[in-house]
């Protein structure tokens, strides 16, 4: 997804947001570019391609200033190329824009501007910015990107810079992230927190609505109404360290590692010293919970999948029925939720824009929602009613590892406590399940001291083509999340089944060496998957299994096993996905792709 950046201060403007921009590069990208107002002129350098390219071109140019905007692009309208890469100026270059959204009235927009004898360079809805703001310009730019967004249907994080005003960045935000950084004598924005953190600890997070005039000294915010609004400084305190590989290979090896650390900053402070499960964020009551008689789960991708497994715990512990959608379907199919509802919806980055539509249909229908989110201060995390952080830290690898297993957590302590308050849950259970949570940093470690083996279990089937994932009941749901981590960083095909299902049609696919992948996890329904298991085996397929310690039965019909503690159902997701983690990152880095950022996929998916 697209990432901005902008500074204003002493040092060379260039370098600041080079460097920025790659601190920015997870967010998945295909161009990049910086407008620098140097020496009293407007010059925009932008390229498709590597931040590499742009860093060589701009040395090339020579391009130095002291206040310039930034911007990676993950195309949308129009093909990556260098004319539709961000700045997009006006046409007399006295202005550029840098934009993170997408303008969904811009054909109108166009046409108008169009008739009025501006001309486009681009097929990006972007450029129709720029000449707006051009064509509402009477010497005060705050007032002319005011008026500009007026006009302006969809969603946007925009950051501009004017030649004759060489001393100010102005940007304005909806729908779309954007912070500012408070740095000495020096000011930046930017998309995303990791960008500015080498420079200042001290931001303000923009909401919807929120214009900033950004000078070297100064920081002035307004509503779009042009009236001044105050804001509070947010201290990041979490170490830049953090945000960066420190000595792993990849940053997704490097979050799968980290995966005891943030299950354990999830739960532990909110399980109390007397074994009590407290959500500060989390208001609803016994009255709300009685009279919910529908849940809905809603979430994209890696989300999603740990949604299913939250459904497992809710239908259990709060004796609910749960439907589970995909945003971007959900959004789209006839819906009865209404003010009888709970919608939780489930997002890493807390920014997905069909998770966040699917967020605000419920809200207009009267439901009540509540939000499993990663990203303190985003849309999803701001506009829910109830709200449940993971405390996993920040996850700057696309494929999602901890966002998942803490996502997993999270809905145990939601599912749990809502239990517990409706009284649906029984007291032992209650206990068991607090303890077995506690377990988890122990027993997730266990699993990733099982790494070189899984290792050795790559090297068997990484030149593969094709491989099948396998299990029932929550063993299913954790196949396709297996699947998925392998699919989308070794572009293997693979494909998830429910083991049951694979007689129906797609066991005509397994031939002699094809890897399937089968979880064996759920004891009540064992001797089925193990029958499963057999029938793949006949035609010749190399089987993988996950299974619980001590079950040695497992090894009379699968090729290789993996053990995973014991462990509560549905907890199991967490332990049993890890070694579906290791194995497709060593099977990417085997065969020598991209691990951190995938073809054709971007960390955080704003667009619809
Ligand atoms: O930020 P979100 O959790 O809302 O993102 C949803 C999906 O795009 C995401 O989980 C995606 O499927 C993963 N990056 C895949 O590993």
């Amino acid at each position: 997804m697209c990432g901005i950046v902008g500074y204003i201060g002493n040092q060379n403007a260039v370098d600041v947001l080079v460097k920025g921009l790659e601190k920015l590069e997870y967010r998945g990208y295909d161009s990049a570019g910086v407008a620098i107002i140097d020496h009293g002129n407007l010059k925009v350098s932008k390229h498709k391609g590597r931040l590499t390219i742009l860093e060589n071109e701009v040395k090339k140019e020579g391009l130095t200033g002291h206040i310039g905007i930034g911007h990676t692009r993950w195309a949308t309208h129009g093909e990556p190329s260098d004319r539709n890469s961000h700045p997009h100026p006006n046409n007399d270059e006295s202005l550029a824009i840098v934009h993170n959204g997408i303008i969904e009235n811009y054909m109108a927009i166009k046409e108008r501007l169009q008739d009025k004898g501006y001309v486009f360079k681009s097929e990006t809805d972007t450029e129709v910015i720029a000449h707006l703001i051009d064509y509402y310009y009477e010497e005060n730019l705050r007032e002319a990107v005011q008026k500009a967004v007026a006009d302006l249907t969809g969603a946007y994080a925009i950051g501009v810079v004017h030649k004759d005003h060489p001393d100010q960045l102005v940007v304005v935000r909806k729908d779309s992230p954007l912070i500012i950084g408070m740095g000495h004598q020096e000011n930046f924005i930017a998309s995303d927190i990791p960008a500015v953190l080498k420079y200042t600890r001290d931001i303000y997070i923009l909401e919807d609505g929120d214009l900033a005039v950004v000078t070297q000294n100064d920081i002035k915010m307004y509503d779009l109404k042009g009236e001044p609004i105050i804001k509070k400084v947010y201290h990041v305190d979490w170490d830049i360290a953090a945000a960066e590989k420190g000595g792993f290979d990849h940053f997704m090896i490097k979050e799968i590692h980290e995966q005891p650390k943030a299950i354990q900053d999830t739960y532990s402070p909110r399980i109390t010293d007397d074994e009590k499960i407290v959500l500060d964020d989390i208001k609803i009551t016994k009255e709300d919970l009685e009279n919910i008689d529908q849940i809905y789960i809603v979430a994209c991708g890696t989300a999603y999948y740990a949604g299913l497994v939250g459904k497992s715990f809710i239908e259990e512990f709060v004796d609910v029925p749960v439907i589970a959608d995909v945003g971007s379907e959900f959004r789209y199919n006839k819906s009865f939720i209404n003010e009888k509802s709970l919608m939780i919806v489930v997002s890493q980055s807390g920014e997905t824009a069909d998770t966040l539509a699917a967020l605000r249909l419920a809200k207009e229908r009267g439901a009540r929602v509540m939000a499993i989110t990663n990203v303190v201060g985003s849309t999803i995390a701001r506009e829910a009613d109830d709200l449940l952080y993971t405390w996993a830290g920040p996850e700057i690898a696309v494929a999602s590892t901890k966002a998942y297993t803490t996502q997993i957590v999270a809905f145990g302590l939601v599912a749990l406590d809502m239990g517990y308050k409706k009284g649906s849950i029984d007291d032992t259970t209650y206990k068991e399940m607090i303890k077995a949570i506690k377990n988890l940093p122990r027993q997730t470690q266990e699993v990733l001291d099982y790494e070189e083996e899984i290792k050795k279990v790559a090297e068997l089937i990484y030149d593969t083509t094709h491989a099948f994932y396998v299990g029932r009941g929550i063993d299913y749901n954790i196949a396709r999340e297996g699947s998925l981590k392998l699919k989308e960083i070794s572009y293997i095909h693979a494909e998830a089944m429910a083991a049951g299902e694979l007689k129906h049609g797609t066991i005509a696919l397994i031939e002699r060496g094809t890897p399937v992948i089968a979880l064996v996890t759920e004891q009540a329904l064992y001797e089925k998957v193990i029958s499963n298991i057999k029938e793949v085996k006949a035609r010749g397929a190399f089987v993988i299994a996950i299974a619980r310690e001590g079950d040695t039965e497992i090894e009379k019909t699968a090729d290789k096993v993996i053990y995973i503690p014991d462990t509560a159902n549905g907890f199991s997701a967490v332990l049993s996905v890890m070694p579906l983690q290791l194995l497709a990152y060593h099977v990417a880095v085997m065969r020598e792709c991209d691990v951190d950022k995938p073809r054709n996929l971007a960390k955080s998916v704003t667009v619809e």
